[in-house]
Order: structure tokens, then C-alpha cells, then sequence
């Protein structure tokens, strides 16, 4: 269970987020959708330790979280994919798998665990898993993708976080994405909370979403609630702070 409480955080003047609650189970795709600068990004990166808010909660499994290092995160539970991949392209697949491992360097048999680790992964993503040794930089998109999820992985998280995930991905793979990402919660049980652009992709994947406008989560709906684009056009293009046109609560 992730908690986030009240959550403010500032840069400078950009008050980024105004007050952040939100819930997340290990048993849900939970997925944070709202307009560009809405604050999406700085949600994930508070949790992550990323930044630092100036008020509010992070609670992993009850335990407080708030402020610490990204590696205090990691070492909690809770990991991030972030927005881009990030992969190092001149390198094997393998090799950045094994950069994801990084939290467990040095403990016992830590190397044996990442190699059984990979093997884990690589079965339950074939497509990847057969390509181990392949320069990553010569992977589909969609590839590469999953490479970012293995990589997060490999830190052996409860919830894992991603930013985007379908952004610069052709259609037809944002949607077997999206089906690989929900395999993964189901077939794991690892929470995933992700920030999306791709309403539609979005309202497929998720159990649950948010809606953020402003740094401010305006409305926690099952996707088939949000199926409206009057509903949609009010948080996304209107003014977010008038009531919605139907139904909706906040
Ligand atoms: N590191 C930063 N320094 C200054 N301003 C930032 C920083 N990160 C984000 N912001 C600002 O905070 C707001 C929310 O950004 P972000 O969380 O990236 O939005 P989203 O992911 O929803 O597009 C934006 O106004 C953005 O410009
Ligand atoms: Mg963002």
C-alpha cells in the first residue's frame, strides 16, 4: 500500500502540488492522468525522493518515506520507470538489466539473485527475455519498454511507478503494452501507480484514475465512470475549478 497525504510541493514559485492524497493498493493499476504541468511527473518523483515536498506524507506499508533518498525508496518498496526509458543504448540488454539491481549490490550472493532474477523476467516476458544479449539500442520501442519495466524490476519492488510509459510508441504498441502491464499486476501482484498523457490508453489499462488539474487531484473515478467527454473536456480544457457538468464528484 502506497499513501500519499497532503502532499505540497514547490519550486520556487511554481506551487507544483497543492495538497496530494491519494491511495494505492499492490492489487490495482492506478493511473494519473491530467494536462501537461498539471504535476503528474512531480507526484511520482516526491514518492521517489526525487523532490522534496514541503508538506505532506509519504507512507509505504505504513512506514513514513517522506523526503528520504531515492535508494531509501528503492529499498522500501516502491520503484520508478521513468518518463523516456532512460536505457543505456550501447549496452546488452543484460547489462542494463543488471544496472537495476543496484539497491542489492553487495549483499549476499547478490550477483546470484540478479542472474536468477533475469531468468525470472526474461520467462515472463519472452519477447525480451529472448534478446538478452542484444545492444538494446536495436530493440523496437516496445522492446525497449519492457527492458525499462525488467530494469525496475530487478530492485525487487511492491509497487512500481512509471512515467509515460507509451509515449513515443506507435498505437498497436501502447496497447500490448498496456495488456503486458496488466498481466503484470495480476500475475505478480505488484501495485503499479502510472502517469499517462494517452487518456484512451489510460481508461484501458487502469482499475482506478485520477485526475490531477492544477496540483490538485479533482477526481478518483473506475475508468467506465470517465468514459464522458463533456466530463473529460471540463478537466482537461475547462475551468477544473467549476463544478463538473455531470455527476462527477470530487
Ligand atoms: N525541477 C523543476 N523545477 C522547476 N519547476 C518544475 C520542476 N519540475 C516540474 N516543475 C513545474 O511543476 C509543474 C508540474 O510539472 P510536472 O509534474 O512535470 O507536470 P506533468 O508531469 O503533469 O506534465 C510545472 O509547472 C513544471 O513546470
Ligand atoms: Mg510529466
Amino acid at each position: 500500500m502506497l499513501e500519499i497525504d497532503d502532499l505540497e510541493v514547490r519550486f520556487g514559485h511554481v506551487h507544483a502540488l497543492r495538497g496530494v492524497t491519494l491511495e494505492a493498493a499492490r492489487s490495482e493499476v492506478l493511473v494519473l492522468i491530467g494536462p501537461n504541468g498539471a504535476g503528474k511527473s512531480t507526484v511520482l518523483n516526491s514518492v521517489s525522493g526525487l523532490c522534496e515536498p514541503s508538506s505532506g506524507r509519504v507512507r509505504i506499508e505504513g512506514a513514513d518515506l517522506t523526503g528520504h533518498s531515492p535508494r531509501e525508496v528503492v529499498r522500501a518498496g516502491v520503484t520508478l520507470v521513468p518518463q523516456g526509458r532512460r536505457l543505456f543504448g550501447s549496452m546488452s540488454v543484460r547489462e542494463n538489466l543488471e544496472l537495476g539491481a543496484y539497491t542489492h549490490k553487495g549483499e549476499r550472493n547478490a550477483q546470484a539473485k540478479t542472474v536468477n532474477k533475469i531468468a525470472r523476467w526474461a520467462e515472463f516476458f519472452p519477447e525480451v527475455g529472448q534478446r538478452l544479449s542484444t545492444q538494446s539500442s536495436l530493440l523496437s520501442g516496445g522492446q525497449q519498454q519492457i527492458v525499462a519495466i525488467i530494469r525496475g524490476l530487478m530492485s525487487e519492488p511492491r509497487m512500481l511507478m512509471m512515467d509515460e510509459p507509451s509515449i513515443g510508441l506507435a498505437p498497436i504498441v501502447v496497447k500490448r503494452i498496456g495488456e503486458e502491464i496488466r498481466r503484470l499486476n495480476r500475475e505478480s501482484g505488484i501495485g503499479i501507480v502510472m502517469v499517462e498523457q494517452n487518456v484512451e490508453f489510460a481508461l484501458t489499462v487502469a482499475d482506478r484514475v485520477a485526475i490531477l488539474v492544477h496540483g490538485r487531484v479533482v477526481h478518483v473515478a473506475p475508468p467506465a465512470a470517465l468514459r464522458d467527454p463533456a466530463l473529460l473536456a471540463h478537466y482537461f480544457f475547462g475551468d477544473a475549478s467549476a463544478p463538473p457538468p455531470t455527476g462527477g464528484k470530487t
